[in-house]
């Protein structure tokens, strides 16, 4: 009895005991298991996610190219300071006299967000609001503006930014029209910005509507010219006192003067068709008469003519503006005023876009030609040959009234 006693506890014992064994198993495994995982998960949160840092910019405004302009300071800015830019607003209209009229437009409303930041990848970088972790984790900074604000106080305050740079996840800058001013970057930086500004499909199919038009009635070669003329009457008034001021006189052309150096454009293929970029809200033209006076094999079409005026008129300034720039930039020729920004940005682009540069006083040779009808060709008596040198130290080198053009 006693021996089956001590057999049966035996028995008890080691099933108790293995029991006990699996249960420690059971409850213990899983936990470390688990807990194992969440240790991982920590870390692979923390690996994606380190402290992003942002930088906020008041709404973007002017012109489509200031806008442009700004809008690249902007992202130096925030690559200057290692920071992620917060996606800004643009404007979608042009009167600026007024704060509050300015249409805001959501900069993903114009360009494509993710195709930015993949294009731009490892030099600068769009978040969204969003991503914020801490929404009162904020330095306001207040730029200056006027005379007194001189480009040395600006980057003296983005230097002093930087060293306090670790403190707080945004930085907001706050000031009127804060990047319209100051220019601390190099041109190639302006250049790689400007590369990863594309179009939503939605607009840029209305560019290609225009530009199927265009090479449409031109069914030679389907090429074309595109010429920006600026003849509206606030621009001759601007280009005169400018002229004046500066002692030169060649800022303004006329429409005389267009027709003739662009007709005079050596190797230019005739006949081609002749794209006017003309801000029509601006131009008093009722009755065509820019497209009148272009010498035979010129083929000057506007967007009356063209039947396109209804594309452009459902959309605000912006998107117009927009859409004529992309309808410039695929020109095979480009022909523009050399004091205009936006025939500055255009030829800038085009330029960028060439692999190598060769050098100038070549016009027709390179792969997209640009010229500048308020310069005379060297020795002719054509539109001057016009790339944009990238070595430059800041953009005022090459836009906002310049006639510095590398040829
Ligand atoms: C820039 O920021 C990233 C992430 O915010 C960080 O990993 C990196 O070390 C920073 N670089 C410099 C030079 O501060
Ligand atoms: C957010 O930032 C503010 C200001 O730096 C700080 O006082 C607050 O503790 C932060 N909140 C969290 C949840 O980190
Ligand atoms: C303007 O330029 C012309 C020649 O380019 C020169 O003769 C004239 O003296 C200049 N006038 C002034 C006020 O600088």
């Amino acid at each position: 009895m006693e021996f089956l006693k001590l057999k049966h506890l035996r028995f008890f014992v080691s099933k108790s005991l293995l029991f006990v064994i699996v249960m420690a198993l059971i409850i213990i495994l899983p936990e470390s298991w688990g807990f194992g995982r969440r240790k991982q998960q920590d870390v692979v949160v923390e690996y994606r996610r380190p402290r992003m840092k942002y930088l906020e910019v008041p709404q973007i405004v002017w012109g489509l190219n200031n806008q442009k302009i700004g809008f690249a300071r902007a992202c130096l800015t925030a690559r200057l300071l290692n920071r992620t830019l917060l996606m800004p607003s643009l404007s979608a209209t042009l009167f600026y006299k007024e704060i509050d009229q300015l249409q805001p437009i959501s900069f993903d409303k114009v360009f494509q967000f993710d195709k930015f930041n993949s294009l731009c990848k490892g030099f600068v970088q769009l978040g969204r609001y969003s991503d914020l972790q801490n929404h009162s984790d904020i330095l306001v900074v207040q730029k200056g503006s006027g005379r007194r604000w001189t480009v040395e106080r600006d980057l003296d305050q983005l230097k002093e930014l930087l060293r306090r740079n670790e403190e707080f996840e945004t930085i907001q800058i706050v000031g009127k029209n804060p990047f319209l001013w100051h220019d601390h970057f190099p041109v190639k930086d302006y250049a790689k910005v400007f590369e990863c500004l594309v179009l939503v499909d939605e607009i840029s199919k209305e560019a290609d509507k225009v530009v199927g038009k265009i090479r449409e009635l031109s069914k030679m070669n389907g090429g074309y010219v595109a010429v920006h003329m600026r003849i509206e009457k606030d621009w001759m008034i601007h280009c005169k006192k400018r002229e004046e001021r500066s002692n030169v006189s060649d800022i303004c052309s006329s429409k005389d003067e267009i027709t003739s150096r662009v007709a005079n454009i050596p190797g230019l293929k005739t006949p081609t068709v002749v794209y006017l970029a003309v801000a029509d809200a601006l131009v008093d033209d009722d009755d065509g008469l820019i497209l009148n006076g272009w010498s035979e094999g010129l083929v000057a079409v506007e967007k009356k003519k063209l039947g396109v005026v209804q594309i452009f008129n459902m959309h605000p300034y912006l998107i117009q503006a927009a859409i004529d720039y992309q309808v410039c930039s695929k020109a095979d020729v480009f022909v523009g005023n050399s004091y205009s920004t936006f025939s500055s940005l255009l030829v800038l682009e085009r330029s960028a876009r060439m692999s190598a540069v060769t050098g100038c006083g070549i016009g027709m040779d390179v792969r997209w030609p640009s010229f500048a009808y308020n310069l005379k060709a060297m020795g002719g008596s054509g539109a001057r040959p016009w790339i944009t040198s990238l070595s430059g130290s800041s953009l005022q080198e090459i836009s906002y009234g310049s006639n510095n053009i590398s040829c």
